[in-house]
């Protein structure tokens, strides 16, 4: 009996067929890409995920098909029965997989018209994302997006079959739950059955896989969606992806060298790229003080220094006033940069003021003398000095900046990745990962004028460090370590604390009173007194980690379905009004807002 596919079975892809096929009786199924009418022949490239092949429909051949062949508009579903030949002489397409053959069509069924698409199908197609956004489905049939979530695929598949074969378990952890200590803000989900009480969605599986180690869980992962809302950038999105992970017995070079054989196996894998063990190691001193970021980008050197000592007395005050602040005058030595415009120094300046500085000061070094507004303060040993520390060569540009240790490092470090692209510094194939180690354990907030956990405050203090924690929190280490990939954060984690005593003290540190500590994460706390295994681990951005594989600058381009700036769902509309019914049954009521 005649089925809706009018009794054909697909026999084979779209990328599928070669000359060694030729004369093969084959069904197609697919898109069409293009239908071109070459004077009574016509010819369609049909596409489907995996690639395109040339149907060709030729009234001598079969006048009935032919006839129904002019029908066909681009992203038509058809199924094609035929016999695949040789292109004739001189008619191969070597830019298609299947350019030496074609089929012969002796059948055809339009499984569905489809109405003209917004835009090309192409990857080089001109359209808005936001036009893309709302027709992702149209969007995801293009080759690069194919390409893209391929390539996601398979990277989980290597990460699932790299930690499985490390003796980590997969384990599920909740989405319905408590707020986890990550940072950012909560997505909150009412209770019908619990009126006034909310989940929150996770922003990390953290607490739930500290739990899972008190278990005796040891090596359990992850691939979690995790949930923030936060102000959304081209790396961040509201819901994404984590390779999570967490181990007992271990200490951070345990953590770190299994993350970096995964990362090693997962670029020779996917990308048949060679990475070399181990990656380079930088502390968090390191890494400010050299490149101004806790995320430096190592693919090109433009190295910071910091001229503090040189400049504390000298007789251009905005230096000698930052420095006996406490704050610091950092340089950067732009090799070869003395080129520059006025108006290049200018839009510098303003990108250094995104940042927070005040100014930026410069020199250029020519052959004999320096052309700067504030060389005429420096004695000649302040001159010796700079030059000196910043290794000045006739030709350079040598840029300044003088604030407070965060915006000094902030706004030059930043400048140096914005001067490496701008001058062609930034070799585009290279992949130059980092690990950054010794995080401080906090860092002061102004604004709430309290200290606050940089990682989370389950992470444990650097041992040595730990009897400072109430008279001198700002110095006190952490065991936290992030892997920076170019410049991008690609991961972070840490050796947890284990021991109350240790909890409570960090708590204590963070102001964070033992009622609160009991009623958002009381039940960790009583867990560690069960018997916790000392325990550390580490999660991964994917979203972050398959675009820098796919050389996307943005996360949205390897999620099939992602959300706009506005953390919105271009497609479905998502987030929206619901019914006074269903705010009724939930207990809530919607304040009006302007
Ligand atoms: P952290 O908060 O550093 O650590 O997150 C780990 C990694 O997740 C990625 N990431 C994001 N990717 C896309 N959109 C976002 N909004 C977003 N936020 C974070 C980054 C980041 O490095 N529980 C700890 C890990 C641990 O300690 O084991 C945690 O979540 O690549
Ligand atoms: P002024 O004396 O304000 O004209 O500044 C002289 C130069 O110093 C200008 O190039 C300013 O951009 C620069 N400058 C001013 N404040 C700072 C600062 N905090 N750090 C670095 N350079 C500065």
């Amino acid at each position: 009996m005649a089925d809706k596919l009018g009794g054909m079975r697909r026999t084979h892809h779209l990328n599928e067929l070669s000359t060694a096929d030729a004369g093969a009786q084959v069904v197609l199924m697919g898109w069409v890409q293009r239908r071109r009418d070459h004077g009574g022949v016509i010819f369609v490239d049909l596409r489907d995920r995996e690639g395109m092949t040339q149907v060709v429909f030729n009234p001598e051949h079969s006048g009935p098909v032919h006839e129904k062949a002019h029908a066909i508009r681009n992203e038509y579903v058809l199924a094609v029965r035929g016999k695949v030949t040789l292109r004739p002489e001189g008619m191969a397409n070597p830019n298609m997989a299947t350019g030496d053959i074609e089929v012969m069509a002796d059948e055809l069924l339009i499984l569905a018209e489809a109405k003209t698409p917004p835009f090309l199908i192409e990857d080089n197609a001109e359209v808005s994302e936001a036009l893309r956004l709302t027709y992702r489905y149209l969007d995801l049939r293009r080759p690069r997006m194919v390409g893209n979530l391929v390539r996601r695929h398979k990277a989980v598949q290597f990460v699932r079959n790299f930690l499985n074969a490390e003796g980590f378990l997969e384990i599920e952890t909740p989405f319905l739950t408590k707020s986890t200590p990550e940072g950012a803000r909560d997505y909150l989900v009412p209770s019908r059955v619990n009126p006034g009480r909310f989940y929150a969605l996770p922003q990390s599986p953290q607490l739930f896989k500290q739990l899972l180690m008190v278990s005796g869980y040891d090596r359990y992962y992850q691939i979690a969606r995790c949930f923030r809302d936060e102000d959304l950038r081209a790396d961040r999105q509201p819901e994404f992806t984590q390779i999570d992970m967490e181990m007992s017995f271990v200490g951070e070079e345990d953590v770190m060298a299994v993350s970096e054989r995964m990362m090693a196996g997962l670029f020779k894998e996917v990308l048949g790229i060679e990475l070399s063990l181990p990656f380079p190691r930088l502390t968090w001193d390191e890494a400010m003080d050299k490149y101004g970021l806790d995320k430096p980008d190592l693919r090109f050197g433009l190295p910071l220094c910091d001229v503090s000592e040189i400049m504390e007395n000298t007789g251009f005050k905005v230096f000698a006033q930052a420095v006996k602040k406490g704050g610091m005058v950092k340089a950067l030595n732009v090799k070869g940069g003395a080129s520059m415009s006025r108006k290049d120094i200018d839009d510098l300046t303003g990108l250094a003021a995104v940042y927070g500085a005040k100014g930026l000061a410069w020199i250029k070094v020519k052959e004999d003398s320096w052309q700067s507004p504030i060389a005429k303060f420096f004695t000649d040993s302040e001159r010796d000095g700079l030059a000196a520390a910043t290794g000045m060569e006739p030709g350079d540009l040598v840029l300044f900046v003088a604030d407070s240790f965060k915006v000094a490092n902030d706004a030059l470090g930043n400048l140096r990745n914005h001067l490496a692209k701008k001058l062609g510094m930034v070799p585009e194939d290279k992949f130059c990962f980092t690990w950054v180690t010794h995080f401080p354990l906090v860092e002061f907030n102004e604004g709430e004028n309290r200290w606050e956990a940089l990682h989370h405050p389950f992470t444990a203090p650097v041992e040595e460090d730990e009897d400072k924690l109430l008279s001198d929190p700002g110095s006190v280490r952490s065991r936290a370590y992030d892997l920076v990939l170019n410049g991008v954060e690609l991961g972070g984690g840490s050796i947890r604390i284990h021991r109350t005593d240790l909890q409570s003290k960090v708590l204590a540190a963070l102001g964070i009173g033992a009622e609160e500590a009991q009623e958002k994460f009381g039940f960790l706390l009583k867990a560690l007194e069960y018997g916790a295994p000392p325990h550390g681990g580490i999660a991964f951005g994917l979203d972050r980690l398959v675009a820098m594989m796919c050389n996307e600058p943005s996360i949205r381009d390897v999620i099939a379905f992602p959300k706009t700036q506005k953390a919105a769902c271009a497609m479905t509309q998502a987030p929206s009004t619901v019914s006074a019914a269903q705010l009724a049954e939930l207990h809530l009521r919607v304040k009006k807002t302007d």
